[in-house]
C-alpha cells in the first residue's frame, strides 16, 4: 500500500506514476474501483430500496454492476497470457474448441522472453499411476525443465497430495470406452493440453506401466540435441503390417506409404501441432482401420511418414518385451525386477542417435506391475542413476 500513500501525498498524476513505476498503478487502480463499487453499490442500494418499495422489483442494478465490473478488471492484454502456461489444466473447451486453439503457432521465430524450454510427460492411463513414487524421484530437482498431463478415464479421480509433482495435473478426458480410436483421441487431446503450454517444445507419451530407465538430465539431453523425433515407423510385410492395410484409405494413403510403429512416442511442438491439427488422414484411419487393424499403432506413423519423413528417426524410445510371443507384451512384477534384467536392456541394444551408432536406445522401459515399485526405488539409484 505504501506507493499509493506515497503518490497521494506528493499530489501526483497517476498517469506520471504509470511511467516512473508499472507496480504503482495497480494498487491505485484497485482503490479506485473500490471507491467506485462503494459508492456505486451505496447508490444502487438505495435506488433499489426505492424501486422495490414503489415497483415491488429490482430493476437495472444487475446489468449496472456487471458493466462496471468488467471495465474494472479489464487490464490491458500484456504478454503474460499469452506466455505463462494456464494454471489450471481444466477446462470448458470440448475437442474441436481445444485443438482449433492448440493449433496457433507464432510465425516470428524468436521469443520475445526467456522461453526454457520443457518436455512434457503425457500420461495415458486407464485409472492409477502404481509407480508415481518411481517418476516422483525420477523429477525432483528438475523444475521448470517438465511438464505433466495425465488423461485417465473421466470417472477417474487422482487425488494426489499438494506436494506432488502430479497434484492437479489431471486434463478432462472424455473417453467413453477404452478403444482403439478413443485411445488416438486421447492421445490428440494430450497433446492438445501440452501444447496450451508455449514453453513446451518436446512430447512424451507413457502409460502407467512405464518406467524411466535414465536420470532426467540424460533424457533431457538426449531429446534436446537429437535431430529427429522418436516415432517408431517401419514398413512390415506379412499380415500384422500391410495386411491391415484397406485400399479405401487411397489416395490419402497408399499401400506403399502404410506405417506400424509402436504406440509409445515422442514428438516436438512441430510435429505434435500437426497431430492436432490433422482433418486429412483422421477419417481414414478411423472408418477404415479397426479391428484387426490396430490405429494406435499405425495412425501416427504413418501420418508423419507421409508429410514429414525427415524429422522421424524411425524407432521409439520405449523398451518392451515381445520374446515371450504372442499379441501382448511381457509385464514385469516383484519377481523380475533384478539387475541382471536391465543389463539385458542397456547392453543388447545398438541404434542410430543424429545418424551416428549408439548404444543408448531406450530411456523408457514398460510393463511394469504396480508390485515392481518397491525393488525399483531400491535398484533406481545404481542403475538408473536417479
Ligand atoms: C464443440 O462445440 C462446438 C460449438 O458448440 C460445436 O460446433 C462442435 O461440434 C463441438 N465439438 C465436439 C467434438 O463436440
Ligand atoms: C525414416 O524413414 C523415412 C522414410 O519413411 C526416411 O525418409 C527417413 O530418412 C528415416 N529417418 C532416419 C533418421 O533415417
Ligand atoms: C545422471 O546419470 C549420469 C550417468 O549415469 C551421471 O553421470 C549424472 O551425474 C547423473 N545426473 C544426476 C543429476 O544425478
Amino acid at each position: 500500500m505504501q506507493p499509493i500513500v506515497v503518490a497521494l501525498e506528493q499530489g501526483k498524476d497517476p498517469a506520471t506514476t504509470v511511467r516512473v513505476n508499472q507496480s504503482r498503478v495497480l494498487p491505485l487502480r484497485f482503490l479506485q474501483c473500490f471507491l467506485l463499487f462503494l459508492v456505486l453499490g451505496l447508490g444502487i442500494s438505495i435506488v433499489s430500496l426505492n424501486t422495490v418499495r414503489y415497483f415491488g422489483i429490482q430493476s437495472l442494478s444487475p446489468a449496472v454492476t456487471r458493466s462496471t465490473i468488467l471495465r474494472c478488471f479489464d487490464e490491458p492484454q500484456s504478454i503474460g497470457t499469452w506466455v505463462t502456461p494456464p494454471s489450471n489444466l481444466l477446462h470448458t473447451m470440448n475437442d474441436t474448441e481445444l485443438f482449433w486453439r492448440a493449433s496457433f503457432v507464432p510465425q516470428i521465430k524468436e521469443y520475445p522472453f526467456k522461453r526454457v524450454r520443457k518436455i512434457a510427460f503425457m500420461f495415458l492411463a486407464k485409472g492409477p499411476l502404481p509407480l508415481a513414487p518411481l517418476w516422483e524421484r525420477f523429477f525432483k530437482g528438475h523444475e521448470g525443465f517438465y511438464s505433466i498431463y495425465v488423461h485417465s478415464l473421466p470417472s477417474y479421480v487422482h487425488n494426489f497430495i499438494s506436494s506432488s509433482v502430479f497434484y492437479k495435473r489431471q486434463i478432462p478426458s472424455q473417453i467413453a470406452e477404452w478403444g482403439r480410436m478413443s485411445m488416438c483421441d486421447a492421445e490428440r487431446r494430450l497433446l492438445a493440453n501440452a501444447l496450451l503450454d508455449i514453453s513446451n517444445e518436446w512430447f512424451i507419451l507413457v502409460s502407467e506401466s512405464c518406467i524411466p530407465l535414465q536420470n532426467f538430465s540424460i533424457i533431457y539431453h538426449y531429446i534436446s540435441r537429437s535431430h529427429y523425433s522418436f516415432m517408431g515407423a517401419f514398413d512390415e510385410p506379412g499380415p500384422y503390417g500391410r495386411g491391415r492395410y484397406n485400399w479405401q484409405m487411397q489416395p490419402e494413403v497408399t499401400l506403399a506409404q502404410w506405417r506400424k510403429g509402436s504406440q509409445w512416442f515422442e514428438v516436438d511442438r512441430e510435429l505434435a501441432v500437426r497431430i492436432v491439427q490433422d482433418s486429412k488422414y483422421y477419417p481414414k484411419f478411423k472408418e477404415f482401420c479397426r479391428p484387426a487393424c490396430y490405429v494406435d499403432e499405425h495412425y501416427f506413423p504413418t501420418m508423419l511418414s507421409i508429410e514429414v519423413p525427415h524429422r522421424l528417426a524411425n524407432r521409439t524410445l520405449t523398451w518392451t518385451d515381445w520374446s515371450r510371443g504372442g499379441a501382448h507384451p511381457a509385464t514385469f512384477g516383484k519377481a523380475d525386477i533384478r539387475e541382471g534384467l536391465f543389463k539385458k536392456i542397456f547392453e543388447g541394444q545398438t541404434c542410430l542417435y543424429n545418424n551416428q551408432p549408439s548404444t543408448v536406445c531406450f530411456l523408457f522401459a514398460r510393463k511394469f506391475a504396480p508390485s515392481a515399485l518397491d525393488p525399483l526405488l531400491g535398484l533406481a539409484s545404481k542403475v538408473f542413476g536417479f
